[in-house]
């Protein structure tokens, strides 16, 4: 949700700034901006409403030159994506900032400036920060100081990049509630949201913590201080996905390639994980034996994509490894009293470990007495991993399309080894355990198999490009398949899509079934499959149009309204991450014959750090 990157180099900045920006572009994409301190002493600035190449132009007919400087590409909250309320913000002619957050107080502090005469050009709250850096600044205070003074009079979260023509050669960064990484160089430092922003100069990295300031200087000197204002040292990590994480490669969209990707990190996810015919709880990180030993009951708490992924754990949790689960959205657990039996595990699941709602979730959690909280995460270093007790890694590697793929299917493979972890310690059937761990082996072989059906798929979502209405249908664990098909719909190609458990169906929705609503199904062969049949007929005799992901053995035919795509078999516990598949593609090829932004798709961010 708004991207920073900021430059203190050796050498011009604009072009590693604009770089920056194009690879950040993924947390909010409304507008952009850049302010950088010239060679001869001016602070300038480019702004720009819409996507980053609208900045670019701006910068190709008037350059910006220097070797300090901060960027920013921005999500709308206050105020429209309009240029003037584009990022940086400055004060005067001296400073300038950019911000990702929002400041709660910046109405009071707006009245009081405007009272001594601050006059604001913008609808953001982020302006009231550059003026009162810039007042601080004035009485005498370094930029350093300044900032800090500021800080301890700020409500809300944020992420913040600040330059001041007074200190040519110094940048200041501050986080709290709004992720930031410094990109240490040679003789160069940097300020960025995500280390992606950075990989073109460096792959070495520092997480800032909560309530962290940082000062960079020319010449490379980094210089760090907590929350009390105290020097400390943040060590140094390197960034391992290397700089191909940031590009497209051979594919058309971010999104296809991780789509593409999924066996290759689902391999990388189960890595160590797996003993012989069992789980290595071990591997879940120190103490997660002890942990996991006294769980009683789940609650998992999420948000988007990474709900539906919480809602499939349910089933799973239940019936293997008999832990009675409760699943919610972040936003309503944190507002609500929440009764917590004894012996309670608390488990969030986000991909970028930074979603506003469920780090604060996490942080209600704490005051609940849960026996303890387990966060499965993507991000190393990030908020939630940093602040949970325990934690499971996802090994997606950097997600850039919006619309989450990769991520979902290595959150249910995470689940799926907690599964397996608390049906060790719990009695559950051992012959079951290996079952699921042989197929778990053989996953990424069989979602290869499911991926080379692609073509299959493409050819079915020309059915759907000219459709104003879509309903997907699921049973059991692939009800929350279904919403997640459904979502994917809706997030890309802006197809008003629904999903009910198909037993549902009678009660309500079937009223909207005709040849215009087309009905998606996923029918693996389990338990409930009869059942699901049923439904279908339900459908058909209603003249609606069934397009069917079913197992290859279920013997349902291509028949008129009825169109079938076979899958592969599986076992049936790891049937919810290989139909997620055929629906990803569905509504990526939908989405391109539509024509929409399939990586960034309106009024959507990848990383949601505001409430
Ligand atoms: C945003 C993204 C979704 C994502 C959700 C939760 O809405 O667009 O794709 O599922 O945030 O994000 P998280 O990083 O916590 O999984």
């Amino acid at each position: 949700m708004c991207g920073i990157v900021a430059a203190v180099a050796e050498r011009n900045v604009q072009g590693i700034l604009l770089e920056g920006l194009k690879r950040l572009e993924y947390r909010g994409y409304d507008s952009a901006g850049m302010a950088i301190l010239t060679n001869e002493g001016r602070l300038e600035r480019q702004r720009a409403a819409g996507k980053v190449a609208a900045l670019e132009a701006c910068l190709d007919a008037s350059p910006l030159v220097g070797s300090v400087g901060i960027a920013h590409t921005r999500w709308a909250t206050h105020g429209k994506p309009t240029e003037h309320n584009a990022h940086p913000h400055q004060s005067g002619d001296s400073l300038a900032v950019v911000h990702n957050g929002i400041i709660e107080n910046f109405e009071m502090l707006k009245t009081e400036l405007e009272g001594q005469g601050y006059a604001f050009t913008s609808q953001t709250d982020t302006e009231v920060i550059a003026h009162l850096v810039g007042r601080e600044f004035t009485l005498g205070q370094d930029l350093l100081a300044s900032v800090q003074r500021v800080l301890a009079t700020l409500d809300g979260a944020y992420a913040l990049g600040v330059v001041h023509r007074g200190e040519p050669d110094t940048l200041i960064g501050a986080r709290k509630g709004s992720p930031l990484v410094v990109g240490v160089g040679i003789e160069e430092a940097f300020l960025a949201s995500d280390p992606l922003a950075l990989l073109q100069v460096t792959d070495r990295f520092i997480y800032l913590q909560e309530g962290d300031v940082v000062r960079l200087r020319r010449g490379g000197s980094i210089e760090i201080f907590d929350a009390a204002g105290q020097l400390v040292e943040r060590p140094i990590q390197v960034f391992e996905h290397g700089d191909g994480a940031a590009s497209k490669g051979e594919y058309r969209h971010f999104m296809l390639k991780e789509i593409y990707e999924q066996p290759q990190v689902i391999a990388a996810t189960l890595e160590g994980r797996l003993g012989e015919r069992s789980a290595l709880i071990e591997s879940f990180g120190n103490g997660a034996e002890q942990l996991l030993s006294k769980v009683k009951q789940v609650h998992i708490v999420a948000c988007g994509t990474s709900y539906h992924a919480g809602l499939v754990a349910r089933y799973w949790l239940e019936q293997y490894a008999g832990i009675p689960t409760q699943v919610e959205v972040a936003s309503e657990f944190r507002y609500r009293r929440v009764v917590v039996p004894e012996n309670t595990l608390f488990v969030t699941l986000s991909q970028s470990g930074e979603t506003a709602d469920t780090l604060a979730a996490l942080r209600f959690a704490r005051e609940l007495g849960y026996l303890g909280s387990l966060a499965i995460c993507n991000v190393p270093g990030s908020s939630l991993v940093r602040e949970s007790d325990l934690t499971l890694m996802t090994q997606a590697g950097p997600e850039i399309g919006v619309a989450s793929t990769k991520a979902f299917t290595t959150q249910l493979v995470a689940l799926m080894l907690l599964t397996l972890g608390l049906g060790k310690v719990n009695d559950m059937d051992e012959a079951r355990q290996a079952e699921i761990v042989t197929a778990l082996r053989g996953l990424p072989t069989v979602m290869g198999r499911v991926l080379g059906l692609d073509g299959d798929i493409e050819a079915l979502s020309m059915a759907f490009a000219e459709k104003h209405h879509a309903l997907f249908l699921g049973r059991g664990a692939h009800f929350p398949i279904a919403l997640e098909g459904a979502l994917k719909l809706k997030e890309i190609s802006y197809i008003h899509a629904e999903a009910y458990p198909a037993g549902e169906l009678k009660h309500g929705p079937l009223a909207l079934v005709d040849s215009e609503m087309p009905v998606i199904s996923v029918a693996p062969n389990d338990a409930l499959l009869d059942k699901l049949k049923s439904n279908l007929q339900e459908v058909r005799a209603r003249g609606g149009e069934l397009y069917v992901f079913a197992d290859e053995s279920v013997g349902l035919e291509n028949a008129e309204g009825l169109h079938v795509l076979r899958l592969p078999y599986i076992d049936e516990a790891l049937a919810p991450i290989l139909y997620t598949l055929p629906l990803q593609l569905l509504s990526y090829h939908v989405a391109v014959l539509k024509g929409t932004d399939v990586d960034q798709p309106r009024n959507l961010a990848k990383s949601v750090t505001v409430e």
